[in-house]
């Protein structure tokens, strides 16, 4: 596998070569919905689906329901989670007309290339992938099935639609990785049906939560997207910082400190460092409100956008994005069962 820096590297002419041929190409992303999205997302994928579907790319996004229950064994209230997507998708800027939002559940042509798919890859290479090693781990458990072969999965997600780019954070890259050799290895096979995909790692640094950790909704350091500003102001309140007046960016040594004024410095568009001279010996308490104040000014149209989507509007989006994803899907099927000589 192509390593990070060598994948970051390329990232400049890919960029370029979207930017003059939008049309050439085709996005695929997505998202688990296994609760509220939150500021990392917006700022790590959200904003750069947004900017590309701005530039005229096709784009479709996956509200992966499927992967929910990958590394656990309820889905929660999964209809709920689900519209929530839907909505901070749209509230971001994402419009229907132009962009397919769907769920796994409701297009089965793309679950069965999940078949084919499996027998193109070994089960040591889906035990060496280090994103589900890192998920099995973390969940604490038993390797679920679906768990481990989810990259496959996803494969099927990014391939079903032909898709050429895929935005992702950086402990997604290894999975595009398997899309690539699927696709390839499904040509070498079978003939060419699917064009390999590309990561497309966004420009924006990852967003660490209110420690310093990689923020997560099950850390509980998250600041979720549909927080009231109240509320948001309380958890950066409650945040753990220390007692040194002077504040300095120093993420090793002062993780609180240093995560928020990352999360001002992203909702400001300037750099931590900066911020952190702004404040220079007002403190922890200077340093909340500073960070409260960038937040919920950025985030006070997204919410305003956010609350006038009513839930009818969620129902027809998932409607009609399903509807189009399930004729998408069903056609590369037809292709794929012709080149394997399956269509009887
Ligand atoms: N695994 C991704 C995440 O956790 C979500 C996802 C599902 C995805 N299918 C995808 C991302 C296809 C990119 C392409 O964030």
């Amino acid at each position: 596998m192509d390593s990070f820096s060598a994948i970051t590297a390329r990232m400049p002419a890919l960029r370029a070569e979207i930017t003059a041929h939008p049309e050439r190409h085709r996005i695929l992303t997505g998202e688990r919905p296994t609760g509220a999205l939150h500021l990392g997302h917006l700022f790590g994928t959200i904003l750069e689906r947004v900017r590309l579907q701005q530039m005229g790319v096709e784009t479709f996004v996956v509200v992966a329901d499927y992967q929910v229950i990958t590394d656990r064994d309820s889905v929660g209230d999964i209809a709920t989670n689900v519209r929530e997507v839907v909505r901070d998708n749209l509230a971001a800027g994402l419009d229907p007309e132009r962009t397919t939002i769907f769920t796994h559940s409701a297009v089965p042509e793309l679950n069965q290339l999940l078949l084919p798919f499996l027998s193109l890859v070994s089960e040591a290479e889906l035990h060496r992938n280090p994103t589900v090693k890192a998920e099995a781990a973390a969940a604490g458990r038993s390797l679920s099935g679906l768990l481990l072969t989810y990259p496959v999965h996803q494969a099927a997600d990014i391939l079903f639609c032909k898709g050429t780019l895929v935005p992702v954070g950086k402990d997604n890259l290894p999975h595009v990785e398997v899309a690539r050799q699927i696709a390839r290895r499904f040509g070498e096979r079978y003939g060419a049906v699917f064009p390999e995909p590309a990561g497309l790692i966004t420009t924006a640094p990852e967003l660490p939560g209110l420690d310093g950790r990689k923020m997560s909704k099950s850390y509980g350091n998250a600041i979720s997207l549909r927080m009231t500003a109240e509320e948001t102001a309380a958890v950066i309140r409650r945040s753990q910082t220390d007692s040194e007046r002077s504040i300095t960016y120093e993420p090793d040594r002062r993780p609180g400190v240093s995560a928020l004024l990352d999360t001002a410095a992203v909702c400001l568009g300037r750099t931590p460092a900066d911020v952190a001279e702004e404040i220079g010996n007002g403190g922890s308490g200077a340093l909340k409100r500073l960070t409260a104040t960038a937040v919920n000014d950025f985030l006070a149209e997204h919410r305003e956008r956010r609350a006038a989507i009513d839930p009818a509007t969620v129902s027809e989006v998932l409607h009609d994005g399903n509807a189009r994803a399930r004729e998408i899907a069903a056609a590369t099927l037809a292709e794929v069962r012709a080149a394997m000589g399956m269509a009887y």
